[in-house]
């Protein structure tokens, strides 16, 4: 249940229960969703989707309709881009009441962030940056990309510094080849970058905040670091404008929009309750599904799986033996019984790639259809999957092969940029 003085609502930390020997129970459990696991709920041994119609409820937050479809449409002038389409981009916090500043030209700016935890990023952490991608294209605003590279050193035991930094700086060559604006983009590692205004922000949240609160939410237990209780400072601090002097003037007064999967939805609920005690205006947030590991729904692709995840780094051949061998299927048993029966597209997970990743609607639609019916075949189904992914990673590598020095510097460059004049909206909503 949701204190509706906050935005806190339950502790986000609620393990699947263990057994007097530690081991999770095996037969039934609630779905997990924590900054660092993603478990969809097991009912008699079998492991089930995310419902997440639950997190909106137990996380407190709104679900994105067809009305606030219709109104970004009508105030950009652009048809919502296929992420929203789909309602993989399901729920929201304050977006209305950002639109609403929008409508009048005032600023906000978008904020997200990557935890580089290892040399390359897999294709499950394209969903946020591609989206981001679209939304500063048609909202013509500036975007702060924040890496984690500190927290990667805090919560990762064996990680050394050097690694972290190595990693850093690789996952933000990966995130300039989305191809973002690099006049309107900063780019930072926690580790190198730290002005005033940053760090006097950092403090400031760090003092509005108890230890207590900051183990309710994360799950911490008096053995971990204490820099992993204090870590939420430092993710919050970009959502305060006057972070960025250098970009947004002193005064804190413009407001963000975070797009991120839900799994990092427990870091600003604590920020937005702190903006408030700091007289700051509330981070907006739009969340994002979670792409499935290969191995099936209930999940989310992670990086600490090698054979779970697809990265911007593996050769065709590499993405089609784990699509091959590992993509959960939700075809029937025989091929007979496919036939008669057809597939699940809703479990299937090279279905899921495709609804994430095959930009044409007709096509997809067509797909689902004869999946269903029995008329495609997993093989099929598979065939097509690794075509689009495939190209996909291509075009992120060709991309990437593109940057040059100039341009890595110009993403980094903490200094001045041009001032950023919001898009003007182009048609009043009624
Ligand atoms: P990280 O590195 O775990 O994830 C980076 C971004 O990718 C999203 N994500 C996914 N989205 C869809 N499907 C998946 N399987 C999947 N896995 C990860 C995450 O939600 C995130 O948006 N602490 C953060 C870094 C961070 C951040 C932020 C993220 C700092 N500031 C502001 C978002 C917004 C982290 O470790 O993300």
């Amino acid at each position: 249940m949701t204190n509706p003085a906050t935005d806190s609502g339950a502790p986000i930390a609620q393990p699947a229960p263990k057994k007097e020997d530690g081991t999770v129970e095996e037969s039934s459990h609630e779905q997990v969703v924590t900054p660092w696991e993603v478990q969809g709920a097991q009912v008699d041994g079998k492991l089930v989707a995310i419902d997440y119609n639950k997190l909106i409820e137990q996380f407190g937050t709104r679900r994105i309709d067809e009305p606030l479809l219709e109104r970004l449409e009508r105030l950009t002038g652009r048809k919502p881009h296929p992420f929203l389409r789909r309602g993989l981009f399901f729920s929201h916090r304050d977006l209305t009441q950002l639109l609403d500043r929008y409508e009048k030209g005032k600023p906000f700016y978008l904020y997200t962030g990557r935890g580089p935890s290892s040399g390359s990023m897999h294709v499950g952490h394209m969903v946020p940056f591609i989206f981001c991608k679209w939304l500063q294209d048609v909202f013509q605003c500036p975007l702060v990309i924040q890496l984690t590279d500190d927290e990667k050193f805090l919560f990762k035991q064996e990680l050394k510094m050097a690694d972290a930094l190595k990693y850093s700086l690789e996952n933000a060559k990966d995130i300039m080849a989305f191809g973002f604006d690099p006049e309107k983009t900063l780019i930072f590692s926690n580790l190198n970058y730290m002005n005033a205004g940053f760090y006097q922000n950092v403090v400031k949240i760090a003092k509005c905040i108890t230890t207590s609160v900051s183990k309710a939410t994360f799950g911490f237990n008096d053995s971990d670091n204490v820099g992993k209780v204090h870590f939420v400072s430092v993710q919050a601090a970009p959502s305060f404008s006057n972070s960025f002097p250098q970009i947004f003037g002193p005064k804190g007064d413009i407001p963000c929009l975070i797009p991120c999967a839900i799994d990092q939805d427990p870091y600003f609920r604590l920020t937005r309750d702190v903006a408030n005690r700091l007289k700051y205006p509330k981070p907006a947030l739009i969340h994002a599904m979670f792409f499935p590991a290969l191995q099936g729904p209930g999940s989310k692709m992670s990086a600490s799986n090698p054979n779970s995840a697809i990265y911007l780094t593996d050769t065709p051949a590499q993405i089609k033996n784990k699509i091959n061998k590992y993509a959960f299927s939700g075809g029937a048993a025989t091929l007979e019984e496919q036939r008669k029966f057809g597939g699940n597209p809703d479990v299937d997970v090279s279905f899921q790639y495709l609804r994430f990743f095959l930009e044409d609607d007709e096509e997809l639609a067509d797909i689902e259809a004869k999946y269903k019916s029995g008329e495609m075949l997993t093989g099929e189904l598979k065939q097509r999957c690794i075509a689009v992914v495939s190209a996909l990673v291509k075009d992120m590598q060709d991309r990437r092969k593109t940057l040059t020095q100039e341009i890595v510097d110009k993403f980094f460059n903490a200094g001045p940029r041009t001032p950023f004049a919001p898009a003007a909206p182009v048609q009043a909503s009624t």
